[in-house]
C-alpha cells in the first residue's frame, strides 16, 4: 500500500476493502491531513477523511446537525478542500418539534450527515416537567432524521453515549472504597487495567440504561438502526475538551477554573469511564464519513438489494449470498445494468462463487472480486454500532488529578469522593469503559490516551481549534 501526504490521489488499490490489487479506482483520496491552528498535524498517517472520487469527484458534502462542543470541534478539524460542511443549529431546526424536523427537506441534499445534537444534561433530564423535550430530541429526532436520509439515499452517522450502558456494579477488583486517604486503585496498574478491559463494554454488548438521558438515547439509536442498517451509531464517552475550544464548559475547563482559583474540589471516585479528547473522536468521526461516502459511492447497498442478494445476514442488514455458482450469472447481470459512471465507481464486488480475487468481465469494465468473508465482516463493522471512545480508562478522579498535575502555580488538590457523597439527580453509571475495538477493524484511528493531552486541554501547550 502506498500512503501519499498531502492528499496526491495516487493511488490504484482499493483500502476500504482492504483489496490488495489494483482494481481502477483512481483518485483515492488518501490523507487528508487534519490540520490544527498553527500548522499542527493531528494525525500523520490516519487522517485519511472524505474520498472526492466517492461523490464523483465533488466534494462530499456533510451535514454536521448540532452546534455544540463535539460539532465544534468536527468544524475547527474538517477537511475542507475535500468536503462541503453544513452545519444545522437549532435556529435552523428545532429537534423537539417533530412536525418540523419531519417536515424537513434539507436532509436529502446531504452526502452523509453527522447528527451531534442531544439533549446532554444528564440532570435537567431527569424532571418530569422535561421529559417531552428530552425524548423529542434524543429519541424522536434522530428517528425522523434517520428516515428522511434513508429515503434520500443519505448515509447517517449518529452520536450516542455510554450512559447506554448504566447499571454495571464495579467490580471487586475496582470497588474498594474510596476517601481522603483511599485514593482508587490506578488504571496504570496492570493488574488493575487488566480487569478493566475484560469487563469493557463491546459495541454488540445488550444496552441497560438507568438514567432519562440513556434511556432515551438508546431509543433514539434503535430508530436510527431500524430506519436504515446503513446507518451508523457511534457511541462515544466523557468528552474533554477544556482550553482548546475556550467557548465550551466541560469538565476539563470546569477543573482548570477551580485549579486557577485555589479551590480544591472533591471529585468522584468510584465510576470508571473512558475519558475522550474530542479531537480524536472527531478525527475518527471524519475518518468514518470518508468510509461511510465510500460505500455508498461504491453501490454496495444498492448491489446488497439486486436479487442475487438475501435479505439478512444474522443482523438484518442485506448481504450478499454469492456461494452458489449460479449467482455469477446474476451477479455479473446487476453490475452490467448498472450506469457506467455507477460501474466505473464500484471498486470490488463480493462474491466468493467467483472466486477470490478472480476479474470478472462486465462489457468492456473489468471488476475485482473479493472474499465474502472479509468483506462481510467489514460491511458488518460498516452499519451497525460502533464505540469510539479513549483508551485509557479512568474514575473522574483520576482524569482531575491529571489536569491538576499539569496546571503550574497553583496549590490546590483533588480530593477523592464517593458517588454516595455526591448525589444528583441522574444515577451515572458506575462502570460504562467502553472497548473501541471495532472501529480499528474499520481501519479508522480510536481515539488515544487524554494523559498525554492534558497539557492542552489546560492550555499549557495551546492548542485552540477556532
Ligand atoms: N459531552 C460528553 O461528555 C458526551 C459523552 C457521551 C456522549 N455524548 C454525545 O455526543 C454528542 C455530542 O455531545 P456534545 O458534548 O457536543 O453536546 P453539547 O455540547 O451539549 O451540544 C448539544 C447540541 O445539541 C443541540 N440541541 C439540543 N437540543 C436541541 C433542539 N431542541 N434543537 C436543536 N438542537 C438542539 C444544542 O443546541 P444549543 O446549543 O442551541 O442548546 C447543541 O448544539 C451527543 O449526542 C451526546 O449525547 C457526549
Amino acid at each position: 500500500m502506498v500512503w501519499a501526504v498531502g492528499g496526491k490521489p495516487v493511488l490504484r488499490v482499493c483500502w476500504w476493502l482492504g483489496c490488495p490489487v489494483e482494481c481502477g479506482w483512481q483518485g483515492l483520496r488518501w490523507l487528508a491531513d487534519v490540520r490544527l491552528e498553527g500548522g499542527e498535524t493531528v494525525t500523520a498517517q490516519d487522517g485519511a477523511v472524505a474520498e472526492r472520487a466517492a461523490a464523483g469527484g465533488r466534494p462530499i458534502r456533510v451535514m454536521i446537525v448540532g452546534t455544540g462542543q463535539l460539532s465544534q470541534a468536527m468544524q475547527a478539524l474538517a477537511p475542507t478542500d475535500v468536503v462541503d460542511l453544513t452545519v444545522l443549529g437549532r435556529a435552523e431546526l428545532d429537534l423537539a418539534d417533530a412536525a418540523e424536523v419531519a417536515a424537513y427537506g434539507g436532509f436529502a441534499a446531504a452526502d452523509v450527515v453527522v447528527c451531534t445534537a442531544a439533549f446532554t444534561q444528564v440532570d435537567v433530564a431527569e424532571d418530569a416537567a422535561q421529559r417531552e423535550q428530552v425524548w423529542a430530541v434524543n429519541a424522536s429526532a434522530p428517528g425522523l432524521i434517520a428516515q428522511a436520509c434513508a429515503e434520500a439515499g443519505t448515509a447517517l452517522v449518529h452520536v450516542s453515549t455510554d450512559y447506554v450502558f448504566g447499571s454495571r456494579p464495579l467490580p471487586e477488583e475496582l470497588a474498594a472504597p474510596v476517601g481522603v486517604d483511599s485514593p482508587p486503585p490506578s488504571p496504570q496498574d496492570p493488574q488493575v487495567r487488566q480487569v478493566v478491559d475484560g469487563l469493557a463494554f463491546a459495541s454488540a454488548d445488550p444496552v441497560d440504561p438507568e438514567a432519562v438521558y440513556g434511556i432515551s438515547k438508546a431509543a433514539g439509536e434503535q430508530q436510527v438502526l431500524a430506519a436504515d442498517p446503513w446507518h451508523v451509531v457511534v457511541r462515544t464517552a466523557w468528552l474533554l475538551s477544556g482550553e482548546m475550544l475556550p467557548g465550551v464548559r466541560d469538565f476539563a475547563s470546569t477543573m482548570c477554573r477551580l485549579a486557577r482559583s485555589g479551590v480544591s474540589p472533591k471529585v468522584v471516585a468510584d465510576q470508571w469511564g473512558s475519558p475522550t479528547v474530542v479531537t480524536d473522536l472527531a478525527v475518527a468521526l471524519w475518518q468514518l464519513v470518508g468510509r461511510v461516502a465510500l460505500v455508498r459511492a461504491c453501490g454496495l447497498p444498492d448491489l446488497m438489494d439486486a436479487p442475487v442478494c438475501a435479505p439478512d445476514a444474522g443482523r438484518g442488514m442485506p448481504v450478499a449470498d454469492c456461494s452458489q455458482a449460479e449467482h455469477k450469472p446474476r451477479i455479473v447481470a446487476a453490475l452490467a445494468a448498472m450506469p457506467p459512471q455507477r460501474l466505473a465507481r464500484l471498486a470490488c464486488l463480493v462474491a466468493p462463487g467467483m472466486g477470490d480475487r478472480e476479474a470478472a468481465q462486465v462489457g468492456d469494465q473489468w471488476v475485482r472480486t473479493q472474499c465474502f468473508d472479509e468483506l462481510a465482516e467489514q460491511l458488518a463493522a460498516t452499519g451497525g454500532v460502533l464505540h469510539a471512545a479513549g483508551s485509557e480508562p479512568a474514575t473522574w478522579f483520576h482524569v482531575a488529578a491529571e489536569l491538576f498535575a499539569a496546571l503550574p502555580g497553583h496549590a490546590a488538590t483533588v480530593v477523592p469522593c464517593t458517588t454516595a457523597e455526591y448525589p444528583t439527580a441522574a444515577p451515572r453509571p458506575a462502570f460504562s469503559v467502553l472497548d473501541s475495538g471495532k472501529l480499528t477493524q474499520l481501519g479508522i484511528t480510536p481515539p488515544g490516551g487524554y494523559r498525554g493531552q492534558v497539557s492542552h486541554l489546560v492550555g499549557v501547550a495551546p492548542r485552540p481549534l477556532g
